[in-house]
């Protein structure tokens, strides 16, 4: 057997990916997977490139690989910088031996069997459903149900590497969740670039239509799935049918992912998000007064171009007002092929850290409020990791990461948990039933 090491960098697209590479290598070609990268026969970056830094530390890393890999091991890039840098990368770093965008991973058998192989394609590919079964865990299984983007947000790249917004058919849907059920994942997680956009456009037409608030429904249907999860869902989509079904459908769990991006107005404008701060809010609080227990996840950009301090003070307030359970925060990188690299208002790096921290110190004392609150809740409680301590972890149904102490025994089911230490990044409890 020959060895197979892999990288995953970037989102949960990236990770449903990079399995659909193993299956493709392990299940139709003599490959295993390693976990040193000193052992393997073929190294496979799968690469993001939402952000400038992890590009750079692209190239860097092949060069670590290039000294420690086994003399004839090969190395191959896909993902969104392989979609982005094309052949660029053959040049950069001339020991690369395939480049394979992130629309084109069904094609991963033939990169590897192709010297100098390269597709960075972002036409519809229908085989690009077609895929050998791997999961990475029995416990949760990514579905994906749409592939690309055709959003026109200004800041971001992903509609250039990933393409063009298509929704994958229902039946393989249902299909693929009722078989990952069946082998024991009792949460299914439904990915897509946006997920409540579902059902707009398929590659052919279909016999009903059907939007994202009915797969939800005709998911929850498989008798074996107990939680449904799904990202990312985008603000706008998020009208009254999609907000109830999220509330009254028992199986679908009760955290959400609204990214944010700002608290202005005028910023939301100008990144063509195609709502207003006042949207947004409407939204996140009748989410909170529809279900009280719902975590609401989001992600902010400080120092986009031409933010002023007045704009980023309505991110604040934003975060004051919904006070989210997480946030991921990041300073604006400037991307090529969009169209706020052409901004002529770019904001100094300075700038943008200083907002950061702030932004992040805010986020703190609100956690710190809102974890006060958690002591003595009882969670239901999927369990899912075991760690080094004694400990097990798992998740609650609105995403709060749970530990306590427990063995192998509880892995796989869900239990209720009462909170007893609860902290900013985990609640720890003890089992009560
Ligand atoms: N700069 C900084 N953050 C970005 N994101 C997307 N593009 C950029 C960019 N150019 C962030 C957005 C998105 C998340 C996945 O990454 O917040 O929701
Ligand atoms: Fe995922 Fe976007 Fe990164 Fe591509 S660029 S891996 S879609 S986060």
């Amino acid at each position: 057997m020959k060895q197979l090491y892999i990288e995953t960098l970037g989102c949960a697209m990236n990770m449903r990916d990079t399995e659909h590479i193993i299956a493709e290598l392990t299940k139709k070609e003599s490959y295993e997977l390693c976990t040193d990268a000193k052992d393997a026969d073929f190294i496979i970056i799968n690469t993001c490139s939402v952000r400038e830094k992890p590009v750079n530390k692209l190239f860097s890393e092949i060069g670590v690989f290039n000294k420690i890999k086994k003399e004839g091991a090969k190395i191959g890039i896909c993902g969104c910088t392989a979609s982005h840098l094309g052949d660029e990368i053959f040049k950069r770093a001339p020991s690369v031996d395939f480049v394979l965008g992130a629309r084109n991973v069904s094609k991963v058998i033939k990169a590897v069997n192709t010297k100098k192989f390269i597709d960075i394609d972002i036409d519809y590919d229908e085989s690009s459903y077609a895929f050998s079964e791997f999961r990475n865990s029995i416990h949760k299984a990514f579905v994906n149900i749409s592939i690309g983007c055709d959003k026109k947000c200004t800041y971001c790249i992903v509609p250039h590497t990933r393409g063009e917004e298509i929704s994958i058919p229902l039946e393989l849907i249902v299909q693929e969740a009722r078989k990952a059920a069946q082998n024991g994942a009792k949460e299914i997680f439904l990915l897509g670039q946006n997920v409540n956009n579902y059902g707009k456009k398929f590659s052919s037409k279909p016999k009903e239509k059907i939007d994202f608030s009915d797969l939800l429904n005709i998911v929850s249907e498989i008798k074996e799935v107990e939680r449904i999860r799904f990202t990312s869902p985008h603000p706008l989509h998020m009208d009254d049918k999609f907000l109830e079904t999220f509330a009254n459908n028992p199986k679908v769990c009760k955290s959400m992912h609204m990214p944010l991006q700002s608290g202005s107005t005028h910023i939301l404008e100008k990144m063509k998000r195609g709502y207003t701060k006042e949207w947004f809010l409407n939204r996140a609080l009748k989410l909170r007064e529809l279900v009280p227990n719902v975590s609401i996840s989001t992600d902010i950009i400080v120092a986009f171009p031409g933010e002023s301090d007045e704009d980023f003070m309505e991110s604040l307030d934003v975060m004051e007002q919904v006070k989210f359970e997480q946030i991921f925060a990041f300073k604006y990188s400037s991307r090529p092929l969009t169209q706020a690299a052409e901004f002529t208002n770019q904001i100094d790096d300075e700038i943008g850290s200083i907002r950061l921290k702030k932004l992040q110190d805010m986020q703190n004392e609100i956690l710190d409020e809102i974890s006060i609150l958690r002591k003595n809740v009882v969670y239901k409680v999927y369990f899912e990791e075991l760690k080094n301590n004694g400990m097990i972890a798992g998740r609650s149904d609105n995403n709060a990461l749970v530990q306590i102490e427990g063995g192998k025994e509880l892995l796989g089911t869900i239990g209720k948990v009462l909170i007893t230490n609860p902290r900013r990044l985990a609640l720890y409890g003890k089992i009560i039933n």
